[in-house]
């Protein structure tokens, strides 16, 4: 070949290539434990499209739903490692990282409305936490929204006292272990992706998670009763590694950036409409009852429930418990 043609050649080998020299875009791996058709789900395909639009493709976003590549507490492992480098784990599964503070949004009753959540998800204390985890090697990027829990169990429960004796499936949060233990239940902490088999082998009795979790788990069909307790929060902190992070170029940083925050805006509009859709849908099914809680009832449970929050200042803070009590306050709860 003659010295032009090889010229010709390298250069239409890189440009078909596409990703001419030091263009092979960076992949993100986000992993995740639930399935796609979930608030979390949606939000982050929503990320996905819109990082790799923002960045003219130099970004790459793979995402893993359902716990194909990690389950909870592996993925956490993983992130910190550099296997993975985004993740949105439950804010009730930060504790086994060192940071306590996170189960302050486990606590039953702490947030009387989302208003309130918003404005400590949006707020100073949501940037003091997300702080936190820089140590850990973990930069957090946005708060996403899931709603609040209903329990689902084989036996029933109108009241607390229907709870004594119950094995419950929790996260890994010493919140939500106090929580079970309140009401004279036991407590067994299980990954997410164990939930569904947990209960059909009546490993445990039941388990709490909003109605999106219990529908596309498929839960509602090895669960004979719902009750609408709403007793307690679940959201979502979406984080990645803080060296990966760091080391991207500041103009992909700022991109991704605005990505997140539209995908969070994203993922926090459609998580009240999709829990509603996979109540309906759960109701709809036929295989278990749900149940409402008469006002008395409800006054039951807050009964109940409330002595967590002062029984878990000392792990998770008098002062943030407090601060988050203010926000309710200031919005006029309270
Ligand atoms: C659970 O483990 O119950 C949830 O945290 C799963 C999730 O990510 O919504």
């Amino acid at each position: 070949m003659q010295l032009k043609s090889v010229l010709f050649f390298l250069l239409t080998a890189s440009v078909v290539n596409g990703a001419a020299f030091g263009q092979t875009p960076i992949v993100i791996k986000f992993s995740h434990v639930v399935a796609n058709d979930t608030p979390k789900g949606k939000a982050a395909e929503r990320f996905k499209v819109l990082a790799e639009k923002a960045t003219k493709g130099r970004i790459k976003v793979e995402v893993y739903p359902n716990s194909i590549l990690y389950k909870d507490k592996e993925e956490l492992e993983a992130l910190q490692l550099g296997a993975v480098q985004m993740l949105a784990p439950s804010l009730a599964k930060f504790g086994p990282l060192g940071v306590k503070e996170f189960e302050v949004f486990d606590l039953p009753y702490i947030f009387p409305s989302k208003e309130v959540l918003y404005a400590v998800t949006e707020g100073q204390i949501g940037k003091d936490l997300m702080k936190k985890l820089e140590s850990k090697g973990i930069t957090g990027l946005g708060f996403w929204d899931n709603g609040f829990k209903v329990m689902s169990s084989n036996k029933l429960m109108h009241l607390p006292a229907d709870m004594k004796g119950q094995k419950l499936r929790i996260q890994s949060s010493k919140v939500l272990d106090a929580q079970m233990r309140a009401l004279g239940a036991s407590p067994q902490v299980l990954a997410f992706s164990e939930v569904y088999q947990a209960l059909q082998m009546g490993v445990v009795d039941g388990t709490e998670n909003p109605p999106s979790n219990l529908y596309t788990q498929k839960m509602y069909e090895v669960q004979k009763h719902v009750t609408l307790t709403n007793h307690g929060y679940l959201g979502y902190a979406v984080i990645v590694n803080k060296k990966f992070w760091d080391g991207l170029p500041a103009d992909i940083r700022d991109q991704l950036d605005e990505a997140m925050k539209s995908a969070t805006k994203y993922a926090n509009a459609i998580a009240q409409q999709e829990n509603d859709t996979a109540l309906e849908a759960v109701k709809k099914s036929g295989k278990t009852t749900v149940y409402v809680l008469t006002d008395k009832e409800k006054a039951e449970w807050r009964k109940a429930l409330l002595p967590v929050q002062k029984e878990m200042e000392g792990r998770i803070g008098k002062d943030l418990i407090a601060n988050v009590n203010k926000e309710a306050q200031k919005l006029g709860y309270k």
